[in-house]
């Protein structure tokens, strides 16, 4: 979480560092900064609430400066405040930093701080760090770069921060561990970033800075070194992203526009490696651990929040057509509770932003025993994706908007081609099947199309009439289950009204005590082994005035009678239908969320990557 932004170069820093703390506000936002060099002092700026109001807040005061840094914030230690937004000033007024992390022993270092008579300005574990930093610097007479190193080798945590201090002009220096890191090369201009986005405009080429290494970046020269002063080559990439991909395109939202966007990023997601016609899946991060994959005894899939959702489904998929054992964790709990794990274990990781601190750690540990891991990942070059020792990208192009939509299909598509590959190796699904399941993928695209040019008028006035529920239950029952809950979390995140997801049959023990005449219940009850089941599930929602909203297949004449309202999804094999029947409800979720008037894209308390645990 939060979003840190740097610019040193010739041209302005201020309208650069803005720009970027706006495409980078997903990553928190309630409240920001910048600090800007002006000749041989720091002018800072913060103020509570989201950028815009920041700017308003700047008004027509001096910008001026080559050399800056921002920060948006998701607050960990401290209420959104002015006070404790970043960037933190030292005591000496030297220094400003930005920090995106958490560090863990602060309160002890605090301690030592106000014990030499410091006193803080903020309620922050960052302004802290700076203090601790400035006072080694000062105690032991060394240079700022030194005092840093020393800092960061004390303290526990994560962290990526950026300081510029009042005697280096035209210099910031940066330290990572745990939080990403980019750097942008441009000519005699160094750009920096939680992600690519805001040097987008600017250049292509790119370091990511890794665990433990510390920038020294000018406008025209950027020295990488470790803890230890020793100096690393970066390692500059070519960033395969357009700015288009970063905007909204004409969409009211972000959340919107990638809805829409899912025909194309699934077909993204497939492309190369469906290979129809040769009967055939290419991915060759699977063909890296194939002798793992094929002979594993299990798997365990280590996800959070909607990506776990994905590796739920994944467990039906890898378990009916592998007949492989599959255990599916939440990264949070397994990190703790240790697992029994050895090196026959593979661990597939399932996370967009490829940045998320409790997977991350999670990973670490299992590898640490010897599994092996395997990253299901969207963003390029993210941390999950680096320490993996194999994996596939999901294709999905950037995720701006808070809650994951087009991410979370690509996922299911990556996962269906992974289970159907391995099953095809472990020789665990028939020729026919295999045939069939292919065809059915690779035909997703057109069928998201459908819904979405024929059933949003129908869904946006389903949400018109639902959106001021305060309760709402999502059941479904096998391959409909993961996204019954997936469906729930979108309309918590997006509307805040309170939402459950449910296996259908285990409404009768508890959750139908909620069902009165003001509850919308969701049925995702598209064609599927169990849809009498789930039929009969309706019937006991209707016999005690429960309202019915079902997720329908197209040709079924049955559950319209029953139900209040219906979404239809074109006919797909049970398989692959959950990557349909997951659309109409980020649908609806997105829908009611605008007519409660909420900011959609940028849900209160959440942040897109979630870099603390
Ligand atoms: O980047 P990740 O996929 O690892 O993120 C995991 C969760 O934080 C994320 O899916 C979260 O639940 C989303 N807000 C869901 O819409």
């Amino acid at each position: 979480m939060c979003g840190i932004v740097g610019y040193t170069g010739s041209r302005q820093a201020y309208p650069i560092v803005i720009d970027g703390l706006k495409k980078l506000e997903y990553r928190g936002y309630d409240s920001s900064g910048v600090a800007l060099q002006q000749g041989s002092s720091l002018k800072v700026y913060k103020k509570a609430g989201k950028v815009a109001a920041l700017e308003e807040h700047i008004g027509i005061a001096s910008t001026l400066g080559t050399t800056g840094i921002g920060h948006t914030r998701w607050a960990t230690h401290g209420e959104p405040s002015d006070r404790n937004a970043h960037p933190h000033i030292s005591k000496s007024g030297n220094l400003a930093m930005i920090h995106n992390g958490i560090i863990e022993n602060y309160a002890q270092i605090k301690n030592e701080l106000i014990k030499e008579g410091y006193q803080f300005q903020s309620d922050t574990d960052s302004e802290v760090l700076l203090n601790f930093i400035e006072d080694i610097k000062t105690n032991n007479a060394c240079s700022l770069e030194e005092a840093i190193r020393i800092a960061l080798k004390r303290v526990t945590g994560a962290y990526v921060i950026l300081i510029i201090d009042a005697e280096q002009p035209d210099t910031i220096i940066a330290a990572r561990k745990g939080s990403p890191l980019v750097i942008g090369i441009g000519n005699k201009e160094h750009f920096l970033g939680s992600d690519a986005s805001p040097m987008l405009a600017y250049t292509k080429e790119v370091v990511y800075i890794n665990d433990y290494e510390l920038a020294i970046v000018r406008p025209d020269e950027l020295i990488l070194k470790n803890l230890g002063n020793e100096v690393i080559t970066p390692f500059v990439q070519k960033l395969d992203l357009e700015l288009a991909a970063i905007e909204k395109g004409g969409y009211d939202h972000f959340m919107l526009k990638e809805i829409f966007e899912q025909p194309s990023t699934i077909a993204d997601s497939l492309r190369g490696r469906l290979v129809l016609h040769e009967s055939r899946i290419i991915l060759s991060g699977v063909d890296a651990i194939q002798e793992k994959l094929r002979n594993a005894r299990r798997v365990i899939i280590v996800a959070c929040g909607t990506s776990w959702h994905a590796g739920l489904l994944a467990e039906y998929v890898i378990e009916e057509l592998c007949r492989i054992n599959v255990e599916v964790e939440y990264a949070s709990e397994f990190r703790y509770r240790n697992p029994i794990i050895d090196g026959d274990d593979v661990i597939i990781a399932i996370s967009q932003s490829g940045e998320t601190a409790d997977t991350l750690v999670a990973l670490e540990r299992a590898k640490e025993q010897g599994a092996t891991i395997f990253g299901i990942v969207n963003v390029v070059g993210s941390s999950i994706a680096r320490i993996s020792h194999a994996g596939c990208y999901t294709h999905a192009g950037p995720e701006i908007g808070v809650a994951s939509t087009k991410a979370y299909t690509a996922q299911l598509a990556v996962l269906m081609l992974l289970a159907l590959k391995v099953a095809q190796e472990r020789g665990t699904i028939s020729n026919e099947r295999f045939q069939a399941l292919c065809h059915e993928l690779n035909d997703i695209p057109g069928k998201v199309q459908w819904i979405l040019d024929h059933e949003v008028d129908n869904i946006k006035a389903i949400a018109y009439k639902y959106k001021d529920a305060h309760d709402a239950l999502y059941l479904g029952r096998g391959y409909n289950f993961p996204t019954a809950l997936e469906g729930a979390l979108k309309l918590k995140e997006i509307s805040y009204i309170h939402a459950e997801g449910y296996p259908a049959a285990e409404m009768k023990h508890g959750p139908i005590a909620l069902v009165d005449e003001q509850l919308p219940v969701v049925f995702i009850a598209s064609q599927d082994a169990y849809h009498e089941k789930i039929i009969s599930n309706m019937q006991e929602i209707k016999a005690r005035k429960g309202k019915v909203i079902a997720v329908v297949s197209e040709g079924d004449e049955i559950t319209p009678t029953i139900a209040d309202d219906i979404m239809t999804v074109p006919l797909a094999d049970e398989v692959i239908a959950p990557l349909l029947t997951v659309v109409p409800l980020q649908l609806l979720s997105y829908y009611i969320g605008v007519y409660r008037g909420l900011d959609v894209d940028k849900p209160r308390n959440l942040a897109k990557s979630v870099t603390v645990e």
